[in-house]
């Protein structure tokens, strides 16, 4: 570090005031690039916690659909005569409704759907009903379909009613497209019997809005797929997480049980329903409407590699210090069989069993499955036992899939220094680390992959979010750690492959887990300061890793080093320099940015700052107020041939990217 002297600082209202500061030289060495980043670097980690899934990202709106919650009723309210049935035309979803007569031409019979904490649309929107329905005494049956406003004070509850007939005494699908005029982010959906005389059955419920992520019926919410699309994920993760393993392995996530017709996927408990009493959710449950094969659509979507996550034979270790709740190693032939019919469903041509599955649901072509999981953050012999043959039996079948192991819940300790030796053995291609630690934590682990062996596995630091104080918020003071954290992933791309910060999602009335990435209620997405800090990242990243000091040290983020973090990258297809630096300190910082090694005709021309930066490191992004924290950029020329001063406000990241 130079010695500190007066640097100018402009303020507020163009007056320019003298601060105390220090002048860091970063020395940017053009021509020596390093390490490839991986166009996988930068992810997403999805997990159905949060309502992420049902709730959330799948754009279903009605709960319970199929009358398979184990209170069959639950999310639902019937008036009039309504009976439960369970010889339905779905075989692992027997449930279905009767309406028949309610007695009296003054009652009415029918029933009412909560939604996800509400039924939300908009004025103008198009909703698609859909419903499997039939008379099964004959006739022609009438039913009427309500989005009513149940805190309504005006004349009529019901803003928007459409009209069905329902004409056979066999199982069909029927649609009526629903437009409201008004918006309601706490509606209900209501369906009368009108012809009291017909009896009418109906079968899973549906409601979704016509204007989907690319339009796909079974759909995804359009704003929340968007903002995961404008994140060019490298990688996406899914479907977690702890509902991988599940609470007991008969609630572990079975991939099989997610594929195929949507309308007989049967139902799944979602852990997270229960997993912490002080946020507990009864009617969270995992209908798998969005599955395996919108998993992989949607990576594909958004430009990402799939990445499978499987469980290993253990439910949640947490939960069962038990043996016997987990799979004995030599009974774990059906489960590694999932994950070798897994590869072949993503991957396998049309003649294959799962291949032509995947045909059929839409996708003859494959997935491109590069990558599997096998195991959470599973931790101890009982992993490394059961990981074994697996990894044999997909090396044997499928050598070109990269395996991905765990190194546990920990980013450092027994089960962590225990795993990862296992893992080297193992010859797992990466390691996936877990880290939700605090601010202290992540400022003094700028330098932790610096000394990681070169050739050993990859690191996936596959979930990890700064906890900060109280651990509640998505505050601005926890992404400007993870920012200055980042850049040593990013200076150590030779060994850190792929990175996604987690939690993904988050239902503001549903969460069981915070902080998370991107926030929505039933109409609106909000996104965090840790978003834009994985965007930022994501949009920046460049290909390959420049060699940068900082007063002629590597840049760690140490003591001394004036709270800075930095990285630099190329972009070899734009020939632009990236240099990403983190001012943690409550200082303005002078930045000396130079350009060593530039050939002779080159010279640096101009560029563009983006920074991120809030006084208030409480701040946060909000439903009301999505936008207290969002990057700000502009440019600027360079007069100098390669070399560029200014001034890093304190608590702030920024984005410096320079032209030639
Ligand atoms: O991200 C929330 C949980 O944190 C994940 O389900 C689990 O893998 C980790 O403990």
């Amino acid at each position: 570090m130079n010695i500190k002297k007066p640097i100018l600082a402009s303020v507020a209202l163009g007056v320019s005031t003298m601060l105390w500061g220090a002048t860091n030289e970063l020395v940017v060495q053009t021509n020596k690039p390093g390490a490839e980043i991986q166009p996988t670097m930068y992810g997403l980690f999805f997990e159905d916690i949060n309502y992420a899934a049902d709730g959330g990202l799948y754009a279903e709106m009605v709960k319970n659909r199929s009358f398979e919650f184990p209170q069959n009723m639950m999310g639902w309210r019937q008036f009039g005569n309504v009976t439960l049935k369970d010889d339905g035309p779905f075989e692992r979803n027997p449930h279905y409704v009767r309406l028949a007569s309610p007695g009296h031409r003054h009652k009415h019979t029918g029933i009412e759907n909560e939604g996800f904490f509400g039924v939300g649309v908009k004025a103008g929107e198009e909703y698609r009903f859909s419903v499997w329905a039939r008379t099964p005494e004959g006739g022609e049956g009438k039913i009427r379909i309500e989005l009513i406003d149940p805190a309504s004070n005006g004349e009529n509850q019901a803003f928007e009613k459409k009209n069905l007939t329902i004409d056979s005494k066999e199982w069909k699908k029927y649609e009526v497209t629903l437009t409201p005029k008004v918006t309601d982010p706490k509606a209900r959906l209501r369906i009368f019997l009108t012809t009291p005389d017909v009896t009418v059955d109906l079968e899973h419920v549906s409601l979704f809005p016509v204007d989907t992520w690319k339009g796909h019926q079974n759909g995804m919410r359009k704003d929340i797929a968007t903002a995961l699309a404008e994140l060019k994920p490298g990688v996406f993760r899914f479907p977690g997480g702890c509902i991988v393993e599940g609470t007991d392995l008969e609630t572990r996530y079975q991939w099989k049980n997610s594929v195929g017709q949507v309308e007989n996927r049967p139902l799944n408990e979602n852990r997270w329903h229960y997993t912490f009493a002080h946020r507990f959710y009864p009617d969270y449950y995992q209908s798998y409407g969005l599955g395996f094969f919108e998993f992989f659509q949607l990576s594909e979507e958004i430009g990402s590699e799939p990445l499978p996550i499987l469980n290993v034979g253990l439910s949640c270790q947490y939960q069962n210090n038990d043996m016997h709740a987990h799979v004995a190693v030599d009974s774990l032939d059906c489960y590694i069989q999932d994950a070798l019919d897994l590869i072949e469903f993503a991957n396998g041509d049309t003649t294959t069993t799962w291949g032509r599955l995947r045909a059929d649901m839409g996708h003859p072509a494959s997935f491109n499955l590069k990558f599997i999981g096998i195991g959470n953050e599973q931790w101890g012999p009982e992993y490394v036992e059961r990981l074994k043959p697996f990894m044999a039996a997909i090396r044997k079948a499928y050598p070109e899939i990269k395996i991905i192991g765990s190194s546990g819940p920990d980013s450092e300790g027994k089960k962590f220094d225990y795993l990862w030796p296992e893992m080297t053995n193992l010859k797992v291609d990466l390691v996936d680390e877990h880290f939700y630690r605090p601010e202290s934590w992540f400022l003094s682990q700028g330098a932790r992959y610096d000394n990681y062996d070169r050739k050993g596995p990859k690191v996936f630091a596959g979930e990890y979010a700064c906890h900060g104080k109280g651990k509640k918020y998505n505050h601005f003071n926890a992404a400007l750690l993870e920012a200055a954290f980042m850049t040593g992933l990013e200076r150590n791309a030779d060994v850190v492959e792929m990175a996604t910060y987690a939690p993904l999602l988050a239902h503001v009335e549903g969460w069981q887990w915070r902080p998370d990435m991107i926030w929505f209620d039933n109409l609106n997405t909000v996104k965090t300061a840790s978003y834009y800090v994985q965007q930022l990242y994501s949009l920046n990243k460049g290909t390959n890793v420049l060699p940068l000091t900082l007063d002629k040290k590597p840049v760690t983020g140490a003591e001394g080093q004036n709270g800075l973090f930095a990285s630099a990258v190329v972009d070899k297809t734009t020939g632009e320099y990236i240099v990403k630096v983190a001012n943690t300190s409550d200082e303005p910082q002078e930045l000396d940015i130079k350009f060593a090694g530039l050939k002779k005709k080159e010279s640096i021309t101009s560029g563009s700052v983006t920074t991120l930066s809030s006084a208030d490191l409480n701040l946060e992004n909000t439903i009301e107020h999505p936008d207290n924290i969002v990057p700000v950029t502009s440019t600027f020329t360079v007069d100098s041939r390669d070399s560029w001063t200014t001034t890093i406000a304190p608590k702030t990241f920024a984005i410096y990217k320079f032209k030639k």
